[in-house]
């Protein structure tokens, strides 16, 4: 079958898709009786199905990755170029594009110095948490091994990533966990578990400390922490909250590793979520937006002072980081991200951002004085959330049929947008929006009328 772009009739790959494919996330029963979404092409913010219905794309690629936007020739050309002059090696030794990509990124990360590659979020925490255990055995005599985790934030997919995930409806049922990872609070002010108080970012900061100190400091060798949560809400961090937490690390000399893998190249406004907020992590994970999705892969950068823990002692055959990632070796990868950056660069979209995200949140703000059902609008740059409630007194979360339902009449009427999605038992109540990094106002408009008109066909308001 020729699968052309003029082509029209998808119906054989629909249903070699029905019968063959297993989607992620998807409960299936539902595609005995009507269609899977297949998505054959995407220009900028626009993508086509099968049917050739048209979707303006409010969460690039519907898990925050598509950054700079769909059909980008000069990532596909760079990519290509590489693949017909080396496609692979193993990272044991160098290559071009490795080497380059990895010094561009560093020079948008002062503090730190080396670049490790892998091919997903899950597997560049991993090896992170390696880091920490590695560290523990060598300096600690192995007793400083356990990562903390927070609440709500989400790691990844393999089970030492769920382990270290705050989610519990995503973890149900695929216990028992990796041992060592423990849950700290929240940091959401709009669910205070403090009461009302005027220091909120700070209390929930020496939330963390006193489970370090609960599970003795001398036990704690890391701590893994997404700048501003995503799937777990869009919760961004209340004022003086990562002063505490990077204070509570130093304190008690436990490695403070940022999960950039949403908010990394961009999204926020800056290059890094993190770097609003002037924190000095000792190890950053990176993926989705590294490449924008036109090549998997994935980094975990540390600082020299990691680094350098993994070569001390020549003489000793476990003195350096036994890891190997085989795909980590896949030069097209490095290629993507490279020619990624340089159209982040080129294109000035870190100013885009910055100017577009303002605007989203005033159309937001809107929403919100217009419909009781929403309750709280956060975000930071092209990254935003609403958390949709019953009462705006009680704060009581709306069921995740009613998010649903709103996701479902957008996307009826050609827009995308996301929410959190059967991750807790309650608070599947947020919106959640991170249009590509090219967004115009227009696109925006579009975007928040659609959610507007949707929550009034919903919720009656
Ligand atoms: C913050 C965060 N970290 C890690 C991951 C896992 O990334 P991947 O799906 O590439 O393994 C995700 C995925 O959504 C994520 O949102």
């Amino acid at each position: 079958m020729n699968i052309s772009p003029g082509s029209n009739d998808f119906s054989e790959v629909v249903e070699s898709d029905r019968t063959h494919v297993w989607h992620h996330l998807s409960q299936h029963k539902r595609y005995e009786t009507s269609d899977p979404l297949v998505i054959i092409e995407g220009k900028g913010m626009r993508v086509w199905d099968a049917n050739g219905k048209e979707y303006l794309d409010g969460v690039s690629g519907g898990v925050w990755t598509v950054n700079v936007g769909y059909g980008r020739e000069s990532i596909a050309d760079a990519v290509r170029e590489q693949l017909v002059k080396l496609n692979y090696f193993a990272n044991t030794a160098g290559n071009v594009p490795g080497a380059m990509f990895s010094k561009k990124l560093i020079e948008k990360m002062p503090g730190m110095s080396r670049v490790y590659l892998s091919n997903s979020g899950s597997e560049a925490n991993e090896k992170a948490y390696k880091i920490v255990r590695q560290i523990a055995h060598n300096k600690y005599g192995g007793k400083k091994h356990k990562i903390l985790y927070r609440e709500r934030d989400y790691h990844g997919t393999t089970i030492t990533a769920l382990s270290s995930t705050g989610q519990n409806q995503r973890k149900d049922h695929y216990g028992p966990f990796t041992p060592g990872f423990v849950e700290v609070p929240h940091c959401l002010e709009y669910r205070s578990q403090y009461g009302d108080c005027s220091d909120y970012g700070v209390r929930a900061a020496k939330a963390i400390e006193d489970v370090i100190l609960r599970e003795g400091p001398d036990t704690v060798g890391g701590i893994v922490l997404e700048p501003i949560t995503a799937g777990g809400g869009v919760i961004t961090p209340p004022e003086g909250y990562w002063e505490t937490v990077q204070e509570i690390c130093r304190k008690y000399e436990i490695l403070l590793h940022i999960d950039e893998v949403v908010c990394g190249l961009g999204r926020t406004g800056k290059w890094f979520g993190y770097q609003h907020y002037s924190i000095e992590p000792d190890m950053v994970t990176l993926a989705k937006g590294v490449a924008s999705g036109y090549a998997a892969i994935s980094c975990t950068v540390t600082t020299e002072e990691v680094f350098n823990q993994f070569k001390a002692d020549p003489s000793d055959p476990m003195s350096y980081f036994r890891d190997i990632s085989t795909f980590g070796g896949c030069a097209a990868g490095p290629a993507a991200a490279l020619e990624n950056i340089k159209i982040i660069e080129d294109e000035k979209l870190l100013e885009n951002v910055t100017a577009m995200g303002e605007y989203l949140m005033g159309r937001l703000e809107e929403l919100k004085d217009k419909h009781a059902i929403v309750g709280d609008v956060r975000g930071k740059g092209l990254f935003c959330g609403l958390e949709l409630v019953v009462d705006r007194e009680t704060k009581e979360p709306v069921n995740e049929s009613v998010t649903q339902a709103i996701v479902g009449d957008c996307m009826a009427n050609g827009v995308l947008i996301g929410a959190t999605n059967r991750s807790f038992d309650v608070y599947n109540n947020t919106l959640c929006l991170s249009p590509a990094l090219i967004c115009t106002k227009g696109d925006l408009d579009k975007i928040v009328d659609a959610i507007d008109n949707a929550i009034a066909r919903v919720s009656g308001t």
